[in-house]
């Protein structure tokens, strides 16, 4: 039986109908961009998440650049980011004027730590990039007395000590791409803060860096997130909760079936309950298990197997940082395993069972 690496057809499938009116009526309705429902999306998310303020962005990327000039960021200012993540958490500092400056993470939760962080600390520190890998949340930084952005991009439905990924920094940004948690049809991204301030700023840069269309007090972006996209984001918030205990029940049936007798398994710190956006283990011959995992109809796949320090375009922030030793190893060894809220106990059985034979 193939099983494959997401399916996120079969979770929309009994919504597909309201969906499909909701579309209509904002057709209907002519109103394309920053309308009622981006509004009301933007209310019902932040209830979600239990923080004050949703900005709704075009995606996850403008998200983060967006955000962090909100919290502060000028240009030239230095900003803390793991080196073990999507492309876009780091480019998103560039694009906000900032510099990225790469730090490790731990090998068994993938996150950043409060030491790998403090580790990569300068005199221009201005701003931490705290990205929850994978869907398990990265531990609270505040400690560290510098506004953390959280890049919950991939952690929508992740908590963390009773508090939801995306209200563990002083802002956190989120992707609605498709095959996110939280994916809408198309490209769409959030701000959320519980910081009157820094919401004011995410929602004046969204829009050229005005509050009134009239006046223009920054250089902004056009960066919003569209109607339909957020009349569908409205039907699909309240089964994100389900979807999330489905992909830890997912997670759950690997461990049941064994898959830590031949990989290595991510580790959860207690207390908190990861939304599994990717489920990645590690082993040494990565590639090899990978593409005999393929060869048996297992999709899997390999993420950031060159970190964003080996990263050509990154090459003018590398000089001078430190070895980042753990994410040299774990890109080289990761490998995602099918997850998805709907991902069965036979087809984690499936997927243990191709691993004993692919790492034998
Ligand atoms: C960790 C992380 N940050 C940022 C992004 C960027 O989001 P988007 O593709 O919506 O721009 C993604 C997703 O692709 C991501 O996985």
């Amino acid at each position: 039986m193939a099983v494959p690496l997401f399916d996120t057809a079969t979770p929309l499938a009994p919504l597909r109908e309201t969906i499909m009116e909701r579309i209509a009526e904002v057709v209907a309705d002519s109103r394309f961009v920053l309308g009622p429902n981006v509004q009301a999306f933007e209310q019902e998310f932040a209830e979600y998440l239990g923080v004050r303020h949703v900005i709704g962005v075009a995606n996850g990327t403008d998200a983060i650049t967006v955000g962090l000039r909100a919290l502060g960021v000028k240009p030239g200012d230095d900003v803390i980011v793991p080196a073990l993540t999507f492309y876009a958490s780091a480019e998103a500092v560039v694009n906000a004027g900032g510099r990225p400056v790469f730090c490790d993470v731990d090998h068994d939760t993938r996150n950043v730590t409060v030491e790998t962080v403090r580790a990569a600390l300068t005199p221009r520190t201005r701003a931490i990039v705290s990205v929850d890998l994978f869907g398990l949340p990265a531990p609270d930084l505040r400690e560290l007395g510098i506004p953390v952005l959280e890049d919950a991009a991939q952690a929508a439905g992740a908590r963390h000590n009773g508090a939801m990924a995306g209200a563990l920094g002083d802002a956190a940004t989120f992707s609605f791409y498709p095959s996110k948690n939280l994916g809408a049809f198309g490209d769409g991204g959030a701000v959320a803060t519980d910081n009157d301030d820094v919401a004011a700023l995410a929602r004046s840069l969204r829009f050229h860096g005005s509050r009134d269309k009239q006046t223009f007090e920054h250089v902004g972006y056009n960066s919003r997130l569209d109607e339909i996209q957020a009349a569908i984001l409205r039907v699909l918030l309240p089964h994100l909760d389900a979807w999330c205990h489905g992909r830890r029940a997912a997670a759950a049936a690997y461990e049941a079936a064994g898959v830590g007798r031949y990989v290595g398994v991510p580790a959860v710190p207690e207390p908190t309950d990861p939304a599994w956006h990717l489920y990645v283990v590690t082993h040494p011959r990565a590639d090899d298990v990978m593409s005999r995992l393929n060869d048996a109809g297992i999709q899997a796949r390999a993420y950031y197997r060159v970190p964003l320090h080996r990263q050509p375009a990154m090459a003018p922030f590398v000089d001078g940082i430190g070895p980042l030793p753990v994410t040299d190893q774990l890109a080289a060894t990761i490998v995602a395993l099918p997850i998805s809220p709907v991902l069965t106990e036979a087809q984690a059985g499936e997927v243990v069972a191709a691993l004993a034979e692919a790492t034998a």
